[in-house]
């Protein structure tokens, strides 16, 4: 069955939660385990065997994503092409504006990809699925979380054939533990029901699957689930990237185990570094860390559990533990640059990453993970722990649950 895909990347006001590492850089191309986000999506999407064409749909400016494009069309070898929304027309509405490329050359399902979400897409079994189920007009990916976090995401309650009966976007009380990824194979017939919502006068105006389409699609019987155990999460925050960085680089050792570091430095357990970093045999590296390009790693520096942006420096014996440090940034000799881990209470099964807010009900900073943003200097010494700091700060001082605006 031949299949396009699209990736819904969003625009600049969305991905608020991310900053301040959204702030020079569209999220969807934010760097896990080396490669922009949306990067592993398309890795997953590619090893669909009638993949024909992959789209970015949103309402970034094109030039934003221009490199990105060229990048991944020769190291994949799939047409890959960004369509630009003038404004947000919802996670549907662009999809109808886009209508006649999309459905060009008669393929016979379609992805829809959110791009803020990450984990092991099962894209391929969700193909066969859809093969299978000659009345689904569309499969949504689902996976299971906990009572008390399902009422966050789109709750979809299934029958024992995988049709769904309900399907409620962040329901104010629970409705079913069963949640959906973010992660649609559409029949090209959906065209027609988005058709018949939106048309005014020709103009496509904002629709959106989540509270517009599915809730209708699932009393009328065409949406279907594919359950999913694999690793799934969000990443609406700087702390789920680390986590989603965490997972990829498992994931490489799995499938890509050449894209994993073994010398050079110490390292422990999954590490990243991209080959224009230069590390000195003394540091000790991992686990969980991506090293992007251009970095410099003096001797006797340690890092675990962090993501280091393109041309950091971090002075010899600096100390980085559960942070980003954002492009350009310098980190000075003996310095610590600590946070605090996040993951998932690995005492509830099937518990997701909470998307904690930055503050508190008493007004306090979250204790969450260290980010520096980008061209940020931290003099010799110094300790930040658990703060946000925005770009292009010297920060010569020690500071502690802060944002350093
Ligand atoms: P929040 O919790 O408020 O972030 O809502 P959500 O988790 O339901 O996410 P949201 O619906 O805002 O976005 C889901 C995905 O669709 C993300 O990958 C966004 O980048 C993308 N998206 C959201 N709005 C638009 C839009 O107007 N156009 C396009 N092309 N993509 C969008």
């Amino acid at each position: 069955m031949s299949v396009k895909s699209v990736i819904l990347v969003g625009g600049a006001q969305k991905g608020t939660r991310f900053r301040p590492l959204s702030l020079q850089s569209p999220k969807p191309l934010f760097p896990i385990a080396g490669v922009p986000l949306i990067e592993h999506h398309i890795d997953q999407l590619c090893q669909l065997p009638n993949l024909t064409e992959i789209y970015l749909l949103g309402f970034y400016p094109a030039e934003e994503f221009t490199n990105f494009i060229k990048d991944c069309k020769s190291k994949f070898n799939v047409p890959i092409q960004y369509l630009e929304e003038s404004g947000s027309l919802g996670t549907a509405g662009g999809l109808l504006k886009f209508e006649n490329i999309l459905l060009q050359n008669n393929p016979k399902g379609i992805f829809v990809l959110n791009a803020d979400v990450c984990g092991d897409l099962p894209v391929a079994e969700m193909v066969v699925e859809l093969d299978s189920q000659p009345h689904a007009q569309c499969l949504i990916l689902t996976t299971e979380a906990t009572r008390e976090q399902s009422i966050n995401f789109g709750s979809v309650v299934v029958d024992e054939n995988g049709k769904v009966l309900h399907y409620v976007d962040k329901p104010t009380t629970f409705v079913s533990t069963h949640i959906s990824c973010g992660i649609y194979l559409l029949r090209p017939e959906i065209w027609k029901v988005l058709s018949k919502e939106i048309r005014n006068g020709g103009i496509v105006q904002s629709l959106w699957f989540e509270s517009d389409i599915f809730p209708k699609m699932a009393s009328i019987g065409s949406l279907h689930a594919f359950h999913t155990t694999r690793w799934w999460s969000q990443t609406k925050t700087a702390a789920a990237a680390l986590y989603a960085n965490r997972h990829y680089l498992r994931l490489y050792r799995e499938r890509h185990p050449e894209r994993l570091c073994s010398k050079g430095a110490k390292i422990e357990g999954d590490v990243f570094i991209d080959p224009s970093a230069t590390v000195h045999p003394t540091a000790v590296l991992g686990p969980n860390v991506s090293i992007g390009g251009g970095v410099r790693i003096g001797a006797g520096v340690r890092i675990r559990e962090s993501i280091v942006l393109p041309d950091c420096i971090l002075e010899e014996h600096s100390c980085i533990l559960h942070s980003v440090i954002g492009w350009r940034s310098t980190v000075g000799t003996w310095a610590r640059v600590e946070g605090t881990p996040i993951a998932p209470n690995p005492n509830i099964p099937f518990a997701k990453l909470d998307n904690k807010p930055l503050f508190n009900a008493d007004g306090r900073l979250n204790p969450s993970l260290t980010i520096l943003g980008s061209d940020v200097h931290v003099s010799n010494e110094q300790i930040i722990l658990n703060s946000v700091v925005l770009p292009y700060k010297d920060l010569s001082a020690s500071y502690k649950n802060q944002i350093i605006l």
